[in-house]
């Protein structure tokens, strides 16, 4: 690797246009990653757009195999079956990609990170030498950034978790459609549903993934198996985790409801306390104002913000201090997807 390369790589932003992608130049610009060429890639329907970084204007192009010529880094938000088919491109090109899609996370050999849990796991990748890491399923990377401390502390036996899921996990096209039932619902029309196939405002529903054999949809499973494999969990080791996904009428950020049974005893201040002191957690707790975090304290904003400690009165006798239910609220766009990726990044210059 080259100075040039460590001091201001060549970077390509892919699927620029959307959700993630508007995130990703948000956050490169906001955290000053040093940028010596930027490209800017999507579909060809995007193909001459122009967009501003930085107070420049910059051309979108049109994602092809030849894109990634010299670069270094190559941030990928373009969906699944772009990043099979063009992050291995990207890698034997001399990319070092960031994968914000499912298509990788599970593969042997490709490092599933989240900096605050496991960056160890990125190690031996160098940028501008090729090498796929993969970001892990927005959910998962929400509720392991304040988890894993108490596992850490504790060890977590069993984690059962429910999650109130924004529109902005499923994209852009996702959000429009929320703010247009809206208006239509308010306007007593029959609201318009092409992403979702049911009425999303004023409703919630189960998250709508593909549903296994076992009952549960790709989103639970994710959370399950990612968590396993971030945390280097093998089959005699891994923690029980269940998890039941619904979407809400949020428009951008997730919340999830995480009820933890520990091996070791954990009281709910000894809880709050390694929980103040965890890189990117934020508290919001108070119970006299019945104050807990919300998505909109967490739109636009890096941290996961937990509150609601609380000790689970179920479990008593010997394991009496074992339970702790906790609420987590995180920008999926940004610690979820385009910060997660941005930190990984990061670790590598
Ligand atoms: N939304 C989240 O919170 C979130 C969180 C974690 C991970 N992710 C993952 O990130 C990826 C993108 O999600 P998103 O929410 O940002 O979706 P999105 O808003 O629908 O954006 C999709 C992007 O992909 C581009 N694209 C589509 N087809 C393409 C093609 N053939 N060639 C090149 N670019 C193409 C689109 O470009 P055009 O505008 O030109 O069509 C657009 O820039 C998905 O894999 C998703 O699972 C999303």
């Amino acid at each position: 690797m080259n100075q040039s390369t460590l001091n201001s790589p060549s970077v390509a932003v892919v699927g620029v246009t959307g959700a993630v992608g508007q995130e990703f130049l948000a956050v490169l610009e906001q955290r000053n990653f040093p940028i010596g060429k930027l490209t800017l890639l999507a579909s060809a329907r995007s193909k001459g757009k122009t967009v501003t970084f930085k107070g420049k204007e910059y051309t979108i192009e049109e994602l092809t195999e030849d894109s990634f010529k010299d670069v270094d880094l190559a941030l990928f938000s373009a969906g699944g079956s772009i990043s099979k088919r063009f992050a291995p491109i990207a890698s034997d090109a001399g990319a070092t990609v960031v994968d914000n899609s499912s298509a990788f996370r599970m593969t042997d050999g490709v490092p599933l990170v989240v900096p605050e849990v496991n960056p160890e796991a990125a190690g031996g990748i160098e940028l501008g030498k090729g090498g796929i890491i993969a970001n892990p399923n927005c959910s998962t990377i929400i509720m392991l950034v304040p988890v894993t401390p108490l596992h850490r502390e504790a060890v977590v036996q069993r984690m059962v978790v429910s999650t109130y899921q924004a529109a902005s996990g499923a994209g852009a096209a996702a959000m429009a459609e929320l703010e247009q039932q809206t208006r239509e619902v308010l306007a007593g029309q029959k609201p318009t549903c092409d992403i979702f196939t049911q009425q999303y405002a004023f409703n919630l529903f189960s998250h709508n993934s593909d549903i296994g054999p076992e009952g549960y949809n790709t989103e639970e499973m994710k959370m399950v198996r990612e968590t396993h494999k971030i945390w280097g969990q093998d089959a005699s080791s891994k923690t029980a985790i269940t998890a039941t996904c619904v979407r809400v009428p949020v428009m951008r950020a997730h919340a999830e409801s995480i009820n933890l049974r520990f091996e070791k005893p954990l009281s709910a201040d000894a809880a709050r306390e390694i929980l103040r002191n965890a890189p990117g957690v934020s508290i919001i707790d108070e119970r006299q104002q019945n104050r807990f975090p919300t998505p909109l304290d967490a739109t636009g904003k890096d941290d996961v913000f937990v509150g609601r400690v609380r000790r689970d009165i179920s479990l008593n006798g010997s394991m009496t201090d074992h339970g702790l239910d906790i609420f987590v609220c995180g920008d999926q766009l940004r610690k979820g997807a385009a910060l997660n990726a941005v930190q990984i990044a990061e670790l590598l210059l």
